[in-house]
């Protein structure tokens, strides 16, 4: 007993050490366990903010307090409102402010302003067999909205590639604690040798502009309780002539040369890549001295018209607000070969059209007889020949001649058997001489030649 008295107040001291421990490090000892969902809780400034608080305990209590205190960085913790069981006693300064529903231990802030800014303590105590105390802090921040940003392009007129360089900026009329992000298509931008952002990443610059850069720009805002993107703007970016060549409708194409027919008219087209589009020109040069022939993306040539029988030219791009050009020559040969290419043409036609026919008539036919192979079995129509009388043979096998043409009609078929031994037909039979079958064929092939007549085939006569 003397010894329990003397260790009473000294477990007691350990178990209250243990709880200021615990306090410190999880804000619960054993026994009361006061928990947060969040320990940080973001807020909009003029709404209301709900600090959740969630507690339990596993000894029977008396009472159930609970406090909470405001402390903000540099100040004097300040006392908000506490509750014994039921019955709240609130710091009369701002009880319209914080309101508490106990034993529920959460706090609700309304209106939320930027000075409510801060770490809030929530302490619980309970008083059963002893006390037991435990608190969590929670640290709330308040901020205003993102507006939609607005994105400013610097020059608005548009840049040259190469030449100029671009500053885009991301203008946010409210909101606090801003972050800024840049996206170009959708994805956000890094800095690199020729981009780069201001301290803030409020403005992107763009130095030198390439055609690269071209794309869909944006400007993400994010803060703690909001985001906001820009809409998308396209920077006008002026380049090229980029990738000049010429292509035809007609003639043959040999590098820079093309062949054409006496007597043909081609269209040639010029294309570059190029923004604005480019202007285009084209250049015939006949004997040292060059003529500008036609303005525009198209050049149409009439054979009959070109004296030569070889002739240059040469399609010039321009784009106006670069300042760059580009040129490509070729040249255009005229050929009467083709005359007797072209009578060719139309000889070689029929024999190859005789046989593309004959060729498509036996693929048509190969298919007609797979089929009607696949739907009349080859058991079926060696049944029936089983079952068919011996004098229906002799008459197949002595039939010749045309005395009825009508007779003729039907569909055959070529059908061969396997060695005999395996038929069972055979043996019952004698077939004699006569009758063009001879014997030692009974461990032979045996053809069948049958004759199927459509709609008729039930009343076939005999
Ligand atoms: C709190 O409630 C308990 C039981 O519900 C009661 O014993 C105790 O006296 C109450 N305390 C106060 C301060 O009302
Ligand atoms: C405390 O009250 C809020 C509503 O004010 C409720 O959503 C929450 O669940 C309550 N918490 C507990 C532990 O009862
Ligand atoms: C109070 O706590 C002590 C030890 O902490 C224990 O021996 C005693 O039984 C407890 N009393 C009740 C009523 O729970
Ligand atoms: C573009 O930026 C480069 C370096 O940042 C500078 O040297 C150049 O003068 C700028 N050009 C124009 C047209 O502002
Ligand atoms: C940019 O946006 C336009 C429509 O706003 C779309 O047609 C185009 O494909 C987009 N470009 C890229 C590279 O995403
Ligand atoms: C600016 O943007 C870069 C890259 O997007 C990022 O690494 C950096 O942290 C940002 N700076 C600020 C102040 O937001
Ligand atoms: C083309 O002109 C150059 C000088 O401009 C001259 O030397 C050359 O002889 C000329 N060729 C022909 C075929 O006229
Ligand atoms: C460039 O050429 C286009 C026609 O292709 C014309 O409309 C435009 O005014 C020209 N711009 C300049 C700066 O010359």
């Amino acid at each position: 007993m003397g010894q329990d008295a003397f260790m009473e107040p000294f477990s007691s001291m350990v178990v209250v050490l243990q709880c200021k421990v615990y306090l410190l490090l999880l804000g619960a000892c054993s026994g009361l366990k006061v928990a947060v969902p969040s320990h940080t809780v973001h807020g909009m400034r003029g709404h209301a903010l709900y600090l959740p608080v969630h507690y339990g305990f596993h000894t029977p209590a008396s009472d159930i307090q609970i406090i909470w205190l405001f402390e903000r960085a540099h100040t004097m913790p300040k006392y908000l409102l506490g509750s014994v069981n039921k019955s709240v006693v609130p710091d009369l300064e701002y009880q319209h402010k914080f309101t508490m529903m106990p034993p529920n231990a959460s706090l609700l802030i309304n209106p939320l302003q930027f000075t409510d800014e801060g770490n809030y303590i929530v302490k619980v105590n309970i008083q059963g067999n002893g006390t037991l105390s435990a608190s969590q802090k929670i640290q709330v921040t308040v901020d205003d909205p993102v507006t939609k940003p607005v994105v400013q392009t610097q020059p608005s007129s548009g840049v040259v590639e190469h030449v100029g360089n671009m500053t885009l900026t991301c203008l946010v009329e409210g909101g606090t604690r801003l972050v800024y992000q840049w996206l170009k298509n959708g994805r956000p931008i890094h800095t690199s040798t020729t981009t780069s952002f201001s301290l803030q990443n409020n403005t992107l610059h763009i130095a030198p502009v390439t055609k690269e850069d071209i794309g869909n720009y944006s400007c993400l805002v994010k803060n703690p309780v909001s985001e906001m993107e820009s809409d998308i703007i396209m920077p006008t970016i002026y380049y090229g002539p980029y990738g000049l060549r010429v292509n035809s409708d007609k003639g043959l194409k040999v590098g820079e040369v093309f062949t054409v027919d006496i007597g043909e008219a081609i269209l040639f087209d010029c294309s570059a890549d190029s923004y604005p589009p480019n202007t285009y020109s084209w250049i015939r040069k006949t004997d040292n001295t060059t003529y500008v022939i036609k303005h525009g993306p198209h050049l149409e040539v009439a054979s009959e018209k070109i004296a030569q029988k070889t002739t240059d030219y040469v399609c010039c791009a321009y784009n106006n607000v670069t300042g760059r050009r580009d040129e490509t020559h070729f040249t255009v040969i005229i050929t009467s070969v083709g005359i007797e290419k072209l009578a060719q043409k139309g000889k070689s036609l029929s024999p190859l059209a005789s046989i593309t026919g004959i060729s498509l008539f036996l693929i048509i036919s190969m298919g007609l007889l797979l089929l009607w192979k696949k739907y009349q079995p080859y058991k079926v129509i060696k049944q029936k020949l089983e079952g068919r009388p011996e004098t229906e043979y002799r008459k197949a096998q002595t039939f010749s001649g045309h005395e009825d043409a009508l007779d003729d009609f039907g569909i055959y078929e070529f059908v061969a058997f396997p060695d005999a031994s395996g038929v069972p037909r055979m043996p019952n039979r004698s077939i004699p001489a006569s009758d063009g079958v001879p014997g030692q064929d009974l461990h032979s092939t045996i053809y069948e030649v049958i004759q199927h007549i459509p709609a008729q085939q039930q009343d076939h006569p005999e």
